[in-house]
């Protein structure tokens, strides 16, 4: 369905009742991942005839859902990832927001949703943060995830897109995604559970992929592993990505390899920026399938230097030990490698205003 609406007004409705600055100081003493949310939200409406409709930004609060509503039974849902800093001079900046915005149209095309005119999702998210912009944690390691989503909110039982959706936009201040910080991380490999097909929604970021990978990830953390990595679907035999992040390698020549994005495979802002930075440092970076057997077999030749996965939420996480059903190899003795470290530093530094951007990504939310 495509875009209709170019613009609209947002009603701003202030929360009348604030969290106070003393409280919200004492949560961000100890802020861990997606649990502690602020004072408002950001709305918008869309109905079949009418378009898009009815933008505000206005108090977090539930919403009133029939029991009918087609999410709740066909998942027709998507959601996006990002994060605002703030910089060292006190701006407040996003990193590459527009890429979220475009992203999240392909998401909607694929979930037979309407697209949300990219201007309109960047205002909403530049809206919701202005509103709390006091919400953006400073100094090292903090940042205010921003979760934009729309769901299908017609009261339906018969299978086919809905005609009523809600977009917002929340945020949450937020710490480290691991609990053990910058520490290197274990992962493991799902050789039993999918968690994308080809021709499926594995490049979309819909609810229902998180919903397809919690059964492996459980197993990940029965294993004692922090994450796991999905193999193809079909053969079982190439690398695809982690629950929540993208993966690259690192080889003894220098050149970076990483998973092609065909579909099955989040095409991660993380990621891409990832090949950009290691290009600009001189590496070659590959595009290219990478089975297990190679992981395995390049772990113990020592033609693998370094492994590690990349997010919005993680950010640069290196990969220090795999698990699988039978074995277990290290990466880079369980530490950090270098290029892992220079990669990460260099990433962090651009998104927090620290380090010459030499591609623009990042973009300042000025006045507050
Ligand atoms: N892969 C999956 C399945 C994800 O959920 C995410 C997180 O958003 C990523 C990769 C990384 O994408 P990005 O770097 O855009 O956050
Ligand atoms: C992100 O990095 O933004 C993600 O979506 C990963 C996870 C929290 C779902």
């Amino acid at each position: 369905m495509p875009a209709d609406t170019a613009s609209l007004t947002f009603s701003i409705k202030p929360n009348a009742n604030p969290m106070p600055a003393a409280e919200r100081a004492k949560l961000f003493e100890n802020l861990g991942f997606g649990t502690v949310f602020t004072d408002h939200m950001a709305v918008i409406r869309w109905t079949e005839g009418k378009g898009w409709h009815s933008a505000e930004v206005t108090a977090r609060a539930p919403f009133p859902i029939d029991p009918a509503s087609a999410v709740l039974h066909y998942a027709q849902e998507i959601f996006e990832g990002m994060k605002a800093y703030r910089t060292g001079d006190g701006r407040a900046v996003l990193f590459r927001p527009e890429q979220n915005a475009r992203r999240f149209n392909e998401s909607a095309r694929r979930m037979a949703m309407p697209e949300l005119p990219e201007a309109l999702f960047l205002e909403a998210v530049d809206k919701l943060v202005r509103q709390d912009g006091d919400w953006i944690p400073a100094g090292e390691g903090g940042s205010l995830y921003l979760r934009p989503f729309m769901f299908a909110n017609e009261a339906f039982l018969g299978v086919r897109p809905a005609r009523d959706y809600i977009f917002c936009v929340i945020a949450s201040p937020v710490g480290p995604y691991f609990k053990g910080g910058a520490k290197p991380v274990s992962i493991w490999v799902s050789e039993h559970y999918s968690r994308a097909a080809p021709g499926g929604t594995g490049a979309a970021k819909c609810g229902g992929n998180y919903a397809a990978s919690l059964l492996a990830q459980a197993e990940a953390y029965k294993n004692g592993c922090d994450q796991v990595v999905f193999l193809d679907a079909a053969e079982k035999r190439y690398i695809e990505e982690l629950g929540g992040m993208n993966v690259f390698f690192v080889m003894d020549d220098g050149s970076v390899v990483t998973p092609p994005l065909g579909g099955s495979i989040l095409p991660g802002i993380t990621r891409a920026s990832i090949i950009q930075l290691a290009r600009d440092a001189g590496a070659t970076v590959v595009e290219r399938p990478y089975t297990f057997e190679e992981w395995q077999a390049d772990a113990k030749s020592g033609k693998l230097k370094e492994a590690f996965a990349c997010g919005t939420a993680a950010v640069v996480a290196a990969i220090g030990t795999v698990k699988f059903d039978g074995g277990e190899f290290k990466i880079s003795g369980g530490e950090t490698g270098p290029l892992t470290e220079k990669l990460r530093t260099q990433l962090v530094g651009i998104q927090k205003g620290q380090t010459n951007d030499p591609h623009g990504w990042v973009k300042v939310i000025d006045g507050i």
